[in-house]
């Protein structure tokens, strides 16, 4: 059996990691990695291939950044050739970015079957481009593995017939487990105290694209850094739009940092602040108190049994503040960390990469 597993930005990799993993220990399976190029930058895809042992792409389509219709057709005709070519009897998508919806709709149309890791989540908020991405791959595919129980009711709910989907549980938690040992002492290295420092990340064009949004978004990220260290690793998306912004005081802006090095930071921290979907499950399983900077979210999982919330622009300092009491993080005095509690939530347990093997190489159903 030949897979062909479609991968082109930070997250997909995350989720790429354990699928590469549990379909390498299968003998009469070759799988193969295509890159899009849709993140191309050495710290927005090698430093992942590098830290979670992925195997090398066996392609990179190369294709750049670009608007979302020009990029996601680069992918399209540029994956059709590769597909003609490799023949595989399956095509494995990531996630919601244009590479994912891309070469799932190439794939079908070239009847090669498709299956969606992280399928049958939404915001129901159509002004994001990954709304589309999510609906329209769930849509095409065959196959729709599901990260959390919720997700089945939802793609039930739009008509996707039952024996598509699978409840495989959440593939970004599994590289989080294995990783997890080998992540540590990145606070430290930044000279930030052990739960005491308020960690950063916003990248969605809606918090960053409009300007006087940004602005909010500043002023409320340089009102938290007058009183605790705030570190901010910057996007490339967001570091072009603060160039054009009036600043962020004391915040502590730093490069996107590499896998480990944003795990270790976001297990040490008091708070997180942030727009990321992956970031929002991460902090649930850690138990790190999460601020979402968005209307909705896609996770809802993570607010209902979770640390996540979701707050305005304007709301920065005050929903950090409370957060920070209530989770009885002071926020200023080094060595103050104490052990956290995490929920349990079904099939977050590290072992959803070996369940899509079984799904893909044995027939096995999780339901
Ligand atoms: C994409 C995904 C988003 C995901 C995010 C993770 C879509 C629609 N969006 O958003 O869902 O949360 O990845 O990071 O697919 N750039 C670089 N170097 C790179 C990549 C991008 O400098 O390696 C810059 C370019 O100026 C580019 C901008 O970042 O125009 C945005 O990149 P793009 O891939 O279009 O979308 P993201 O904002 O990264």
């Amino acid at each position: 059996m030949r897979i062909i597993s479609v991968v082109g930005a930070r997250p997909n990799f995350v989720k790429l990691a354990p699928v590469a993993h549990a379909l390498a220990k299968r003998p009469g399976v070759e799988h193969l990695i295509v890159h899009t190029g849709q993140h191309y930058d050495a710290l927005m895809s090698d430093s992942f291939f590098r830290e979670l042992d992925i195997p090398a792409p066996s392609v990179n389509l190369e294709v750049g950044s670009a608007s979302h219709a020009k990029q996601t057709a680069a992918v399209m005709e540029r994956f059709e050739g590769t597909c003609v070519e490799l023949k595989p009897d399956w095509v494995l998508v990531y996630g919601d970015v244009n590479s994912t919806v891309a070469a799932a709709l190439v794939a079908v149309k070239l009847g090669i079957k498709v299956a969606h890791v992280e399928a049958g989540l939404r915001s129901y908020d159509r002004t994001m481009p990954e709304e589309h991405n999510r609906i329209v791959t769930d849509h095409l595919a065959d196959l729709l593995l599901t990260p959390s129980r919720d997700a089945i009711a939802t793609l039930k709910g739009e008509g996707v017939p039952e024996g598509r989907i699978q409840f495989v549980g959440n593939v970004m938690i599994d590289t989080l487990i294995r990783l997890r040992g080998r992540a540590r002492g990145a606070a430290a290295k930044l000279g930030l105290p052990e739960q005491g420092f308020v960690l950063v990340t916003l990248h969605r064009p809606g918090n960053v694209d409009d300007p006087a949004t940004l602005g909010v978004i500043c002023d409320g990220l340089a009102g938290l850094a007058k009183d605790r260290p705030v570190v901010f690793p910057v996007h490339p998306r967001t570091r072009a739009r603060l160039a054009e912004t009036k600043g962020l005081g004391n915040v502590r802006l730093v490069d996107p940092v590499p896998y480990l090095e944003m795990l270790s930071l976001t297990e040490s921290a008091a708070l997180v602040v942030t727009d990321s979907g992956g970031v929002q499950e991460e902090t649930t399983f850690l138990g790190v108190p999460c601020l979402t900077v968005r209307p909705n979210t896609e996770r809802p999982i993570t607010v209902k049994e979770g640390t996540n919330r979701l707050i305005e622009p304007g709301e920065i300092v005050e929903a950090s503040t409370l957060a920070l009491e209530l989770s009885g993080s002071p926020g200023l005095r080094p060595g103050s960390g104490k052990a956290r509690s995490a929920p349990a939530i079904e099939r977050w347990d590290g072992r959803a990469g070996e369940r899509i093997a079984e799904v893909l190489c044995d027939g096995k159903r999780f339901t």
